[in-house]
This record gives structure tokens, sequence and C-alpha cells, in this order.
């Protein structure tokens, strides 16, 4: 067999279009090496959401030139939102690529292969998918896939949103949602192959349902079936949208049993002017309304949120608007990033005018302020029993296993008999960032499975 490397730069959907090019390429005579020097194909799936993740790539692709010269053979592709939007360019800007190919040509990654070792000339393949339908099929002996205890399921792609800021929706274009019935398909396969939890996938999955479908589900009736499929444990999402959170959404928290107690809902500002030109659609109140209705609903439940600083014409002022949301909510986590203007962007053509070095203090303000909240959530953790999917094995701290309990902490644990796939009460004894380290709770197991 021939062999593939492949590196994963950026969000989830990323992760899975590897993992779904790695199972597509299998079928096609390529195992997975993970020697660069070896390879006869390497993959780069890129992200372009900020400036600094393409900057790495370019250095990367420098640093393959050698491989290259090497083994003529040897076929590179750059692959994910980059190809997408750059396109045909990369090849003057990466003059040894063989091939470049958009999120929306994952299917076809095998025949673009095969094509380039027939040619033997580059291939360029970034047009839009212009199906109505969003499908992911099925292949036959997919028994490569070895999904581990929590398996991510796409169940929308594309955004419509167009936040002013963002490149997402040139990159990966229109929402598109999948047919109900082939999640549910993928999602009884994947517990037949172990994984106990599932995470629903997509840039806004509480859009699902209004595009791309013949037999359109609202996102909340997808949740209630999903978790009627015997074997799913554990449900979670990401990642929503506020406008989109329907009332019956803030319910599906409340009555739904398998749906995991924690939240990932980006707020990007906790400033009204800086949201409205961000084209976000909802206010800070807004927003807090809504979170107001989850604790409500489904007491103790975490959020967490992606932050932006430092968007063009944002003020000290506008930037504390951000810091006291964060406080109002209590996040237990963060993503939070300085603003890069993206070529294509409406927020591209304002003057980037906050100076970077402001950028740089508010980034790490904001990040300091989280450490507190965070360090606030794992102390009331201390000494609790709390429940963990245990997805495999770590060596860090002493802890032997990893794991997440349902807020979505990262656990380091360790106990007698554990194994991947169990649930296991642990008693909190000790934290570090988002991380809450403990051992088994006396012999107390949720479910030993
Ligand atoms: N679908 C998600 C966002 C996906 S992009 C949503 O609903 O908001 C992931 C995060 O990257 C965004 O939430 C935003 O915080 C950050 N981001 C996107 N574009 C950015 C830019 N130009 N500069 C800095 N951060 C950006
Ligand atoms: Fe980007 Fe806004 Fe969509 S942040 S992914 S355009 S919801």
């Amino acid at each position: 067999m021939k062999e593939v490397y492949l590196d994963t730069y950026g969000c989830q959907m990323n992760v899975a279009d590897s993992e779904r090019m790695e199972l597509l390429l299998f079928h096609s005579g390529y195992t997975r090496t993970h020697e660069k020097e070896n390879a006869d194909l390497i993959l780069i799936n890129t992200c372009s959401i900020r400036e600094k993740a393409e900057q790495k790539i370019f250095s990367l692709f420098g640093h393959l030139k050698p491989l290259k010269e090497k083994n003529p053979d040897l076929i590179l592709g750059l692959t994910g939102c980059l190809a997408q939007q750059e396109g045909e360019r990369l090849l003057g800007k990466v003059p040894h690529l063989d091939l470049i190919l958009g999120p929306d040509h994952v299917e076809n990654i095998a025949h673009a292969v095969d094509c380039i070792r027939e040619t033997g000339k580059p291939m360029v393949w970034n047009m839009w998918d212009e199906r109505k339908n969003y499908s992911i099929p099925k292949l036959e002996n997919s028994s490569l896939r070895h999904p581990g205890a929590s398996a991510f399921v796409n169940i929308i792609k594309g955004c419509d949103k167009f936040c002013s800021f963002c490149v997402v929706p040139f990159t990966r274009g229109r929402e598109k949602s999948r047919e109900a019935e082939e999640i549910y398909n993928e999602i009884r396969q994947l517990v037949d192959q172990g994984a106990k939890e599932i995470i629903l996938l997509g840039q806004n999955v509480n859009a699902y349902g209004k595009r791309g479908m013949d037999r359109p589900v609202a996102f909340h009736e997808l949740l209630y079936d999903i978790a009627e499929i015997p074997g799913v444990e554990r449900l979670r999402f990401t990642t929503s949208y506020p406008r989109d959170f329907t009332r019956e959404l803030v319910l599906a928290y409340r009555d739904i049993d398998i749906l995991m107690n924690h939240l990932h809902l980006p707020v990007q500002s906790g400033n009204d002017r800086i949201l409205s030109d961000m084209r976000r659609g909802h206010t800070a109140q807004e927003y807090l309304d809504l979170v107001a209705m989850l604790k409500s609903e489904t007491p103790g439940i975490s959020l967490s949120t992606d932050i932006i600083v430092g968007y063009p014409g944002e003020t000290e002022e506008e930037f504390q608007d951000t810091l006291d949301l964060m406080q109002q909510v209590g996040f237990s986590s963060s993503f939070m990033f300085a603003y890069s203007p993206r070529p294509g962007t409406p927020a591209a053509l304002l003057p980037d005018s906050v100076p970077e070095p402001a950028k740089h203090e508010r980034l790490q303000k904001t990040i300091e302020h989280q450490a507190r909240l965070t360090e606030t959530q794992a102390q009331c953790f201390l000494g609790k029993d709390v429940e963990v999917l245990i997805e495999g094995r770590s060596s860090k701290n002493g802890y032997e296993w990893k794991g997440r309990n349902p807020e979505y902490w990262r656990m380091l644990c360790s106990g007698p008999s554990i194994k991947v796939g169990d649930r296991v009460k642990i008693r909190v004894e000790a934290f570090s960032g988002h991380t809450l380290m403990g051992k088994v709770s006396k012999e107390e197991f949720a479910g030993a499975l």
C-alpha cells in the first residue's frame, strides 16, 4: 500500500474532513504514516480563519520543498479553507504544489490524486459543489474508522451568517443540511463500533434543517430523535449561533437527559455597537437573556464562548463591556482572539484601527480574566464526584486516563480496572486551568460498560 501523511490545522470541521479523507484514501490504497519522509502523498488540511494560521502554513510548505525535490513522485496537496479561498493563486506562491482542493471536494480526494498520478499535472479543485443536497455516503467496509469513545458527526456545512470579520461563508459556502436518516445511520454505525458520545458538528448547527434537505427536520427534533438511538450515552453539538437559538432548543437542554450540561455559544463582544458592526444580529442584553433562560431551565449548565478583541474602532470602554459580559455569564472557558483582517470580508475594508500593542494588551487582559473565571468554577468541583467518559490514556501528572465530564472540562484520572468507553465517578482533588484531576470515587461506577 502507498502511504499518506496528513496534517490538520484549524477547527473540528477540518479534523472531521481529514478523517474522511483518510478513510476515502484507505479505500484507494493508502495507509496513514506519521513520517513525512516516507510518504507518497502529503496533504496539509489548512485553516484561513486568522492571518497567523495562514502564515504558519506557508512556512510549513517551504519546509516540504526538499522532500519534493528528492522524490519527484511525491504528491503534495493543500486542502481546506486556504485552498478554497486562494485556489490557483497558491500555485504562484507554492510552485511545488500538485493539488489544491477546497472543503466542498473532500469526497473527490482519491479521484483527484489518481488524476494527478495519471497526467502528472497540478490540479486545482475549488469550484463550489452546486448540488442542493449535502451527503456523506456510507462506505462499504468502513471498519477503518475506529471512532473512540467520543465521535464527531457532521450535520450541516457552510454558513450563511456573513459576520463582518469572518471568512467561513467564503471558504465553506452556503448552509446545507444532511438528511436526518443519513445522520441516524452514521450514528448507529459509530455506536456499533464503540462510540458512547456523539458530538454534532457544523459552523452553525442550530440552523440545521433549513436548507438542502428533502425531508426537513428542525434541529431540536433531530436531538430528540438521536437521544432515542440505543447506545448513545452522551450528546453534544458545536457551534451554535445565538440568534438561531430557539425556545425549543432551550427546552431540549432541560428535557433530554443525555444532552450534556455544556454549550459553546460564541458571543464575540459584549458591546452593542461592536456587535452591530460585526453583524451578529443581537445585542449583549439579548445574549444575556438567552443565557438566563438556559440557566433557569438547566441549572448548572456550563457555557463557553469565542471572543474577538481589537475589532476595528473598538475603544477601551467598548472592550471593557466584553470583560463585563464574561463576568456576568461566568464562562467556563473561552477561545480568545485578537482581530485580524481577512481578505474578502467587509471588515477588511475598514481601517484596522486598534494598534497591535493595544490588541495584544486586550487579549492578555481577556485571557487573565477568563483564567480567574475558570479558577473560580474549578474550585467548586474540588471534593465533588463527577462523571467522566474515559477517552484514552494519559501520562500527564501521574494520572493514567483522560476524558471529559458533562460540563466539558478536561479530566485526568486514575483508578482500578478503568477502560476506554467507561463512565466513571471521579472525586476531584486538584485542577490546573480547564483540567480537573482526581481518582475513582470509592468503587462507584456510573456505569462500567
Ligand atoms: N461558527 C462560529 C465561528 C467559527 S470561526 C460562530 O458561530 O461564531 C471561530 C472563531 O474564530 C470565531 O467565533 C471568532 O471568534 C474567530 N474569528 C473569526 N474570524 C476572525 C478574525 N478575522 N479575526 C480574529 N478572530 C476571528
Ligand atoms: Fe463565521 Fe459568523 Fe458564520 S463567525 S462561521 S460567519 S456565524
